[in-house]
């Protein structure tokens, strides 16, 4: 495991960005994850920086999107089809059928997931996962549990996660129920994982997820499994590692 500890966003976003353009400069046809939430966006805009300054092209990447809410209208400003239009795909080459998203408004929702397990399957290995993390320790929407499920399915939420996410909608009530999300079992195969951690509120989570007992409980405590996990943390996410 590799950790960083950056003293302001900025240097952090850039370092993101950094690994994920080098790896698109040497690996034209790179399989990307990708995550949603407030952290990775600064990231995202470097990446759109890099891209204008002619730096990196997307169009023969391939990339796969950790999760989706289920029933949101993928036009409703916080689907993670939207977030992703707005952040990044929006403003660099990468064709949008080489862009995958779980669909959560699929008719069969578990055709739906065996049909993202199948296109992962195809693209063989993701070469570099970027992941957030959620206050209960969950990764994508992979939610603390006695077991956890390997490919693709669809998750209640808890309780906390709706209320964390209350803040990008207008009301508790309207943050979806449910959602899509890539099993722990996919995450766990890439090659690399990055994992991005910001702020005070996530230090205790993120400091029991990479040195705590590994346990299904705590789903990103599984990230200390992984030979190639690479961390990237602001100073406050960071503290209880000083
Ligand atoms: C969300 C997403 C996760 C994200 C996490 C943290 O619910 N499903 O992929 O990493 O929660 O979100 P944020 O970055 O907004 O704190």
């Amino acid at each position: 495991m590799n950790i960083h500890i950056f003293q302001n966003q900025q240097e952090l976003n850039e370092a993101g960005a950094g690994i994920i353009t080098s790896l698109v400069q040497t690996q034209p046809k790179a399989v990307l994850g990708l995550a949603t939430g407030g952290t990775p966006v600064g990231i995202y805009e470097e990446l759109v920086k890099a891209y204008n300054k002619g730096r990196v092209s997307f169009k023969s990447v391939t990339t796969f999107n950790l999760d989706e809410y289920v029933g949101l209208p993928e036009d409703h400003p916080e689907s993670y089809h939207a977030y992703m239009k707005q952040h990044l795909f929006a403003h660099i080459d990468l064709p949008l059928n080489q862009a995958l998203i779980p669909n959560g408004n699929a008719a069969d929702l578990e055709e739906e997931c065996e049909l993202y397990n199948q296109r992962l399957e195809e693209a063989k290995q993701i070469d570099l996962q970027i992941l957030g993390l959620g206050h209960n320790g969950h990764i994508g929407f992979n939610e603390p549990d006695h077991s956890l499920i390997s490919g693709t399915h669809r998750v209640e939420l808890k309780s906390e996660t709706r209320e964390a996410n209350a803040r990008y909608f207008n009301s508790i009530n309207e943050v979806p129920s449910h959602a899509l999300t890539m099993g722990v079992g996919t995450i766990l195969k890439a090659k690399t994982i990055l994992l991005i951690v910001r702020g005070a509120d996530k230090a205790e989570i993120v400091h029991r997820a990479l040195t705590g007992p590994i346990t299904t409980e705590i789903p990103a405590t599984l990230l200390q499994t992984h030979p190639h996990l690479v961390v990237l943390m602001d100073a406050e996410a960071g503290r209880l590692f000083e």
